[in-house]
């Protein structure tokens, strides 16, 4: 698919459909354009737009044919919600809804007008975001579906998307686009991992596709197998991925900037990538291990923002760690009662087999800290807790350091990604203290994300650190206005929100 920018009257453009933009309220306060086309239709889009009781709320579409009175063959109105809540965020969601009801009336080549200057952002930012929110609506993950998908019931593939504004959105609008798409890539990189059935993403495979992208976006990288794991003293991987002939890797991958100007500074990422999780000896139910093929997630969003990092021109030297291991059970798996020394040397006693993604991480933040990161930030589908306590699309952050949690907050909010910051309360860590070694796996029900944030604690080698756990938002039950249902690539922008401030 194509994504363009030119000068020109919106009004005049040729396509299968035209997008307008139209914040809350009836069409007296739309914008001139939208009045424009209203007038041009004899106020037929405005009384569609009563009919349909369309009220520009955010993300809501309204598809209205033009019958040869207009160049463009349909007018879609975007809503943009309340004038005040508008921001990079909704632009998103505004643009993503637009593109997908455009494609589900079978549109083809899109015309896309940008929103008027009452938005409160600039018109690079307007730009940016509504780019985005068209690659994250249009995403779909059909590499498995016959000639005759279901899914070409919902619209054949969109071949292009112009954007047409009256005026230059600003110094370059080719570089804007190609930050957009940048981002867009990332995001729906982390979807495509995450959507991939297990069977066909091994941690040796993540380890390639690592490896691919590595060249494309000029990282280094080195995968680890089990003969390096054994020589680093990874044991908590090895006896996670120990029960799967897909034995695991851990992948590192370094992004230097190419003109280091931030000095002392490296961000460490580290992400989970539990291929598959069946719990191990602790065996998950039915219903449990359903959606675990995504249990990759946070391995795969740390990858998806490694790969934007030079077209984005990153400041900032990135150290990541992607901890891949797929956590099955056979005769050499590990077992509840097992005692693991971490790399830092802090001993864990496994309770269960299914806490497992926080003992992976334990090797990979150690590793990350060695490798000379100077603040660690880790994504991790980790606890059903952390969903019981927010909901299935709230990202749980926890923190040792207000600077890295604001840092993220503030990254989130602006890309629309939610995230709450939870307690790490102290007094809480007598719950994992072991009874035969220094701390245990789980700390039981009550408090668990809690106490997963906790355990992972021992491992941020006095960093300041911080942990998302993704467990609920990494994926959605249902179509949402930029992406459908299944995989969310949730974590990328924020990470490249909050890796670029400085830059955007
Ligand atoms: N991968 C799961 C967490 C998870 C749950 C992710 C639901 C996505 C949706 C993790 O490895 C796990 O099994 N956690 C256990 C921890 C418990 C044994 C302390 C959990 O949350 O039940
Ligand atoms: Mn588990
Ligand atoms: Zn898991």
């Amino acid at each position: 698919m194509q994504v363009t920018f030119e000068i020109g009257d919106p009004t005049k453009a040729e396509a299968d459909a035209l997008v307008v933009p139209v914040s809350s309220g009836n069409a007296s306060a739309w914008p001139p354009l939208a009045q424009q086309l209203d007038e041009a239709l004899s106020g037929e889009l405005s009384a569609l737009a009563a009919d349909a009781r369309f009220s520009g709320k955010s993300a809501s579409t309204l598809v209205v044919p033009t019958l040869g009175r207009l160049p463009s063959r349909r007018v879609i109105l975007a809503g943009l919600g309340k004038v005040e809540s508008n921001g990079e965020a909704t632009v998103t969601r505004m643009a993503g809804a637009a593109v997908r009801a455009a494609r589900d009336a079978g549109a083809r080549q899109i015309a896309f007008a940008l929103p008027d200057a009452r938005i409160g952002i600039g018109p690079d930012e307007a730009l940016q975001a509504a780019a985005i929110g068209v690659s994250l609506g249009l995403y779909r993950f059909d590499d498995y579906r016959g000639e005759d998908a279901p899914d070409s019931a919902k619209g054949p593939d969109v071949e292009s998307v112009r954007f047409v504004g009256m005026e230059h959105p600003g110094a370059d609008s080719e570089r804007t686009l190609r930050r957009a798409a940048a981002v867009a890539r990332g995001v729906n990189l982390a979807r495509d991992l995450s959507n991939e059935p297990a069977s066909t993403l091994t941690p040796e495979v993540f380890a390639r596709h690592a490896q691919a992208i590595a060249q494309e976006s000029n990282l280094k990288i080195e995968v680890l197998g089990p003969a390096e794991l054994t020589a680093i003293g990874a044991a908590a991987t090895l006896a996670v991925g120990g029960g799967s002939v897909n034995t695991p890797r851990l992948i590192r991958l370094r992004y230097q900037p190419a003109d280091n100007r931030d000095g002392s500074r490296v961000v460490g990422l580290v992400g989970k990538a539990i291929t598959f999780d069946t719990g191990g000896y602790s065996i998950k139910p039915y219903e449990g291990m359903l959606e675990m093929k995504g249990d990759m997630a946070g391995g795969a969003a740390v990858l998806g923002a490694m790969s934007a990092l030079r077209d984005l021109e990153c400041p900032a030297p990135v150290e990541a760690t992607i901890c891949a291991a797929e956590n099955m059970i056979s005769g050499t798996a590990f077992r509840p009662g097992d005692v693991i020394k971490g790399m830092n040397g802090v001993t864990m006693e496994i309770l269960s087999t299914d806490a497992e993604g926080r003992l992976v991480l334990a090797d990979g933040l150690v590793d990350t800290a060695r490798r000379g990161a100077t603040e660690l930030i880790d994504l991790a589908t980790l606890t059903g807790a952390a969903v019981v306590a927010l909901g299935d699309g709230t990202t749980a952050l926890f923190a040792t350091d207000d600077t890295v949690a604001d840092g993220l907050l503030n990254a989130a909010e602006r890309t629309g990604e939610r995230m709450w910051r939870m307690p790490l309360i102290d007094e809480l860590e007598r719950k994992i203290e072991g009874d035969v070694a220094d701390i245990k796996n789980t700390g039981g029900r009550a408090g668990g994300a809690i106490t997963a944030a906790l355990f992972l604690k021992h491992f941020s080698e006095g960093l300041p650190w911080a942990h998302l756990d993704i467990a609920g938002s990494s994926s959605q039950e249902k179509a949402s206005a930029i992406g459908p249902k299944g995989a969310t690539g949730v974590g990328v922008q924020t990470l490249l929100c909050y890796l670029t401030a400085d830059t955007a």
